[in-house]
């Protein structure tokens, strides 16, 4: 059903290309008197030593074409082809409306598991906007993945061991009121820490004190034990508001400290291969100098484990315990070294695996008012950028649509919603600036312009009383701007399919986008109550397929798509 790869097979053949490359060449000519597809013949003519009009005109004797080309025509250096437009609308319109919400779903990945390493907060540290993107493009990852057939593990590896604990301990201590902080949470802890950072420019012995204090969790002592697990639940219950508002579970929390008994066997083990060498003192793992990569820190001079050392348990440990096909980290560029180290010693180790550990790597997201820093307490805490952008929305819609029925419901799915968009709007890698007036604004290329026009959708339905079982005449929705929307709705399970295989939920969000634009450019140009029944019910067929890929694009992405709005 995807016609521009039926037409490339049966061109490849003619053309002396692979299908891949003739798929590629095919374009979407500019305008509709120029065909649906267009081969443009140019790059031909040095290998066939012909001008491109004579390649088009042979060509167009030489190929084979599929049933659903009812016509073609060499123009210039163009061959140039018109798809039967009933039979494509027909073709794609029935699998939408036949298969409904899993439309682009697949098998692909039955028996596979994908464990998805996203979100991965810090015990007792803000979950703030620089979280974001991890968080929203992991989620968006698992729901791609699953819809594909894939069975997904989403893990949260808490950041939960390292001397930071020590010095919280220690703040605690001494300037600490437990009801204040237990009323307040990470707010409250980070106000101490930040005191504590504070206070130890001046009082050195401060920073000895932490060190205790965290040897003496790491020993077992039980006071500090308690403190250490209140820390970690009093940020698992904020953070777990935000998680509730985008609708996520995790499978897994075994953060680090999880790996503290896991990671003697895997010293061990690297010392066996003769891996591990000395360095003033600590442990390393080297790399051929060819490389040019920075030695793999394993044990610190005190003997003391690292980030890296959690992270080789953790992949070893979720090696065994799923028997992953991939497993994503969706992690800042920043740590770009961090995990080139850690996969190629986990190759070096020999585990063939290693080739399918993958760091989905993202950049960054600052504020307009500029980046943020932990320890100078100037943080954009998620949970209030979630609560600003619902209290925005909700002014917006009191003042569109006064009489909506749920409307904090609605102005939480649409807030909450424009965010994560927002956060999907650009490939990953890219810095991005988080603009209020962007996020929101309803007739911008944003989640709340989608979730409109599948709202806009709805409510012509029902006006309209759509009937699923009435026949659909498809020569009724042939002109320009249905053939459009056919085109996107056609080209919707492949953009699936690539976001899943370059890790990139935007595919989805950009083609999301286009529909509702398409849809939108559909509704003016044409009347659908009061034509003709057979008009009226196939544009109504149209519109509820449009309707359906939306939803289902916007549930890939983590977002919402109300009814009403
Ligand atoms: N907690 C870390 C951070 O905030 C991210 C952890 C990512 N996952 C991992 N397996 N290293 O930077």
């Amino acid at each position: 059903m995807d016609y521009k790869l039926e037409l490339a097979a049966a061109l490849a053949p003619a053309a002396g290309l692979e299908a891949s490359e003739a798929a590629a060449m095919l374009e979407t000519p500019p305008s509709a008197d120029m065909g649906d597809f267009a081969f443009p013949c140019f790059k031909l003519a040095k290998t066939l030593r012909k001008a491109p009009p004579q390649i088009a005109a042979d060509l167009k004797e030489k190929v084979e074409l599929p049933a659903f080309v009812s016509e073609v025509r060499a123009a210039g250096g163009y061959l140039n082809f018109f798809i039967d437009r009933k039979e494509y609308a027909s073709a794609v319109l029935s699998a939408v409306l036949g298969e409904g919400g899993r439309y682009g779903s697949s098998d692909l990945g039955a028996g596979k598991t994908i464990c998805i390493d996203y979100s991965s907060i810090n015990i007792a540290k803000p979950f703030h906007i620089g979280h974001l993107s991890t968080t929203v493009i992991g989620h968006a990852l698992y729901k791609i993945y699953q819809f594909l057939g894939y069975r997904c593990v989403g893990i949260n590896h808490l950041g939960d061991w390292g001397t930071q604990f020590g010095k919280l301990i220690v703040a605690y201590r001494r300037w600490g009121d437990h009801d204040t902080i237990e009323q307040g949470g990470v707010r409250e802890l980070l106000k101490i820490y930040t005191r504590f950072h504070t206070e130890a420019e001046v009082n050195k012995g401060l920073n000895d004190e932490a060190r205790a204090a965290f040897k003496s969790i790491e020993d077992g002592d039980p006071e500090a034990v308690k403190l250490f697990n209140w820390f970690r639940e009093l940020t698992l219950k904020d953070v777990g508001r935000v998680y509730d508002l985008l609708n996520i579970q995790f499978d897994s929390y075994a953060g680090e400290s999880f790996y503290n008994d896991k990671m003697q066997p895997v010293v061990d083990e690297l010392r066996e291969k003769g891996l591990l060498e000395v360095d003033q003192g600590a442990s390393v793992v080297r790399f051929p100098e060819e490389e040019h990569l920075m030695p793999c820190l394993i044990l610190r001079s005190d003997g003391a484990t690292l980030y890296a050392t959690r992270d080789l348990a953790a992949a070893i440990y979720r090696k065994k315990t799923y028997d992953f096909y991939k497993c994503l980290y969706v992690v800042a560029y920043q740590q770009n070294l961090h995990f080139k180290q850690v996969f190629r010693v986990l190759e070096m180790m020999g585990y063939g695996w290693a080739k399918d550990l993958v760091h989905v790597a993202f950049g960054m997201v600052s504020t307009e008012e500029g980046t943020l820093s932990t320890r100078e307490g100037r943080v954009v805490f998620l949970e209030d950028v979630f609560e600003e952008a619902i209290k925005r929305t909700k002014a917006i819609m009191l003042e569109k649509n006064p009489g909506l029925a749920n409307m904090d419901e609605v102005a939480k799915e649409v807030g909450v919603g424009a965010v994560v968009f927002s956060a999907l709007s650009s490939s990953r890698i890219k810095d991005i600036v988080f603009s209020w007036d962007r996020t929101l604004n309803f007739d911008g290329e944003t989640g709340p312009y989608c979730q409109y026009t599948h709202a806009r959708c709805c409510s012509l339905l029902a006006r309209a009383g759509y009937d699923p079982g009435a026949p659909v005449d498809y020569s009724q929705v042939t002109d320009d701007e249905s053939m459009e929307l056919v085109r996107l709705l056609a080209a919707f399970p492949g953009v699936v399919r690539s976001a899943a295989e370059k890790y990139e939920p935007f595919f989805i969000t950009r083609q999301v986008v286009e529909i509702a634009k398409a849809y939108n450019r559909f509704y003016l140009a044409h009347r659908i109550l009061g034509e003709a029944e057979e008009v009226k019910n196939a544009r109504l067929a149209l519109t509820q397929a449009v309707k359906t890929v939306i939803a289902a694009g916007l549930g890939l992405l983590g977002i919402a798509a109300p009814e009403r709005m």
